[in-house]
This record gives structure tokens, C-alpha cells and sequence, in this order.
């Protein structure tokens, strides 16, 4: 498939420094997924999503997308961070334009905007918002227009790195509402990969769940939850099935911290 993400023996240092942050990542992610990523802080998370949108190139080893090595960042790899990634400078509808220009740099710009408002309203937003800054809009606001801006662009592969991170509980929850709505409306489905660390979040959203040991970190967990098994909101804490697997990925999370602290 052209949308698949094949990552082979993939290791990863920054330049400036030799420690090693990642190795022997093996990880294949069908066109369609909707992964979470579980881990320790540090564990190098972000990397490697930075590594997935072409910010960053790996040490050893490939990523494949289809057939080809990913290289440098592309519009078929939206990103959604937890800064939101809006420029402070630009209302919240000129930030949406400069991300549907790039996708379509032959559209009228009256269609454009036409199309701008409407992302910003398939995310709950009024007209007004288009017109503001984004100090002048909550945080859950500002996150709703990366969705937008992410959405708008309409890309096949979907990387958010602790999107709703700094949002309260009853945001975070409607924009993980919003998220599973839109992903799950699309018919050809996007790929997401979705950086959190927060154990029910990555319950609630993915279809797949991969856990990063302690840096140099490698793949030390993964589970699948079957489509038809999607647990509510409601279930997720009654559920017994869900607790268990809820008590296992906080085990595996915290397993490798322990070995570490005790060694
Ligand atoms: N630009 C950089 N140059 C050198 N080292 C870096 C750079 N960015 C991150 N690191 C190091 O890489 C390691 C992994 O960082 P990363 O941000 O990927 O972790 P993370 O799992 O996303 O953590 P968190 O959950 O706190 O966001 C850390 O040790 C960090 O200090
Ligand atoms: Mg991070």
C-alpha cells in the first residue's frame, strides 16, 4: 500500500550529541491505524515522531512510506503539536490559509477561505475565530484550529505529539471526541500516530498500542484492541477486560524504570 510506514532497524542519536536515543525500532503501521505511543518522559517520543515527519533523519536504518525513504517534512504528513504550532503572528484563519495554500496552490483564494471556514466549523468553531490571534483564543480553541489546519490539509498520515496535553479534562475529553469522530468519518481512513502518556487516552483512541522502554529506547510492548472492541468513555473503567489491559500498560511503562532505578 502506498500509505503504509515500514521502519527497519531503525536507530537514532542527535547530532551534537552521541547518546543514543533509539534502537532496533522495528515497527510496520498499515494505511488506516490508529496508533498510540506510551512512554516514560525523555523516552524519545517526540523523536521519533519528529523522525516519522521527516524533521529529524535516522542514525541506522529506514523508514519506508509505500516504497520510498522518507525525506524532509511533506503535506502527505500532517503534524499536530502540543504548542498547538499556530504562528502567533497570523489570525487563526490566516494560520488554516497558509496550510491550504500549500495544498493548493492553484485554488482561488475566496474558495480557499470558503473551505477554511468550513474546517473551522467541522471542529465546533464560529466564523469570528477566523478573524483572531491566537493569544486572543483559549487553549482548547487554538487546539481545535491545529485539528482544523491538520485536517484541512487533509493528509493521509496524521502525527500529534500530546496534542491535548495542556488542555482540562472536559476539553481534552470533547477533542478526543472530535478526533475519533473525524478520523472515523473519513472513508478512506488517515494514519494516526499519536504521542501520549497517558495511559486511558491511548485506550480510548488507538487500534494499536506500542510502549518505548527507558532511552536508548526500543519497542518493549504493543497490544491491539480489535474495532468492534472499542471501549466508550463509559465502559472504561468498569470494564474488566479494559482494566486489566489499562494495569498491564502502566505495568510496562514503569517496568523498565524500575529495572533501571534498581540496577
Ligand atoms: N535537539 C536535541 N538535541 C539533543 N538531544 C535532544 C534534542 N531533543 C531531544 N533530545 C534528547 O532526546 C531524548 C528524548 O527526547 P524526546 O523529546 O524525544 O522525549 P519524549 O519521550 O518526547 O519526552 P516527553 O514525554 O517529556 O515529551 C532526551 O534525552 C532529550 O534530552
Ligand atoms: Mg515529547
Amino acid at each position: 500500500m502506498m500509505h503504509d510506514l515500514k521502519i527497519k532497524d531503525l536507530s537514532f542519536s542527535y547530532k551534537n550529541d552521541s547518546k543514543l536515543i533509539l534502537k532496533d525500532i522495528n515497527l510496520d503501521i498499515k494505511a488506516g491505524e490508529f496508533v498510540c505511543l506510551l512512554g516514560q518522559s525523555g523516552c524519545g517520543k517526540s523523536t521519533f515522531l519528529r523522525l516519522l515527519a521527516g524533521l529529524e533523519t535516522s542514525t541506522t536504518g529506514t523508514i519506508l512510506l509505500g516504497d520510498e525513504p522518507i525525506k524532509g517534512a511533506s503535506l502527505s504528513r500532517g503534524i499536530v503539536f502540543q504548542d498547538y504550532g499556530l504562528f502567533p503572528w497570523m489570525t487563526a484563519g490566516e494560520n488554516i490559509m497558509l496550510a491550504l495554500k500549500q495544498k493548493f496552490p492553484n485554488q482561488d483564494k475566496k474558495k480557499l477561505k470558503c473551505l477554511a471556514l468550513n474546517t473551522l466549523k467541522s471542529v465546533g468553531l464560529d466564523e469570528s475565530v477566523y478573524r483572531k490571534l491566537p493569544k486572543e483564543l483559549s487553549g482548547g480553541m487554538k487546539q481545535r484550529c491545529a485539528i482544523a489546519q491538520a485536517f484541512g490539509i487533509d493528509p493521509p498520515i496524521l502525527l500529534m505529539d500530546e496534542p491535548f496535553g495542556a488542555l482540562d479534562a472536559v476539553t481534552r475529553a470533547r477533542l478526543q471526541d472530535l478526533l475519533l469522530k473525524l478520523w472515523s468519518q473519513d472513508s478512506q481512513k488517515k494514519t494516526v500516530f499519536f504521542v501520549t502518556h497517558d495511559v486511558d487516552e491511548a485506550l480510548l483512541l488507538a487500534n494499536r498500542i506500542i510502549v518505548f522502554g527507558q532511552s536508548p529506547s526500543s519497542i518493549i510492548y504493543e497490544c491491539s484492541i480489535s474495532p468492534d472492541k472499542r471501549f466508550t468513555r463509559e465502559a472504561q473503567f468498569e470494564n474488566p477486560e479494559i482494566m486489566e489491559l489499562r494495569n498491564n500498560l502502566i505495568f510496562q511503562i514503569n517496568r523498565d524504570v524500575t529495572s533501571r532505578i534498581s540496577n
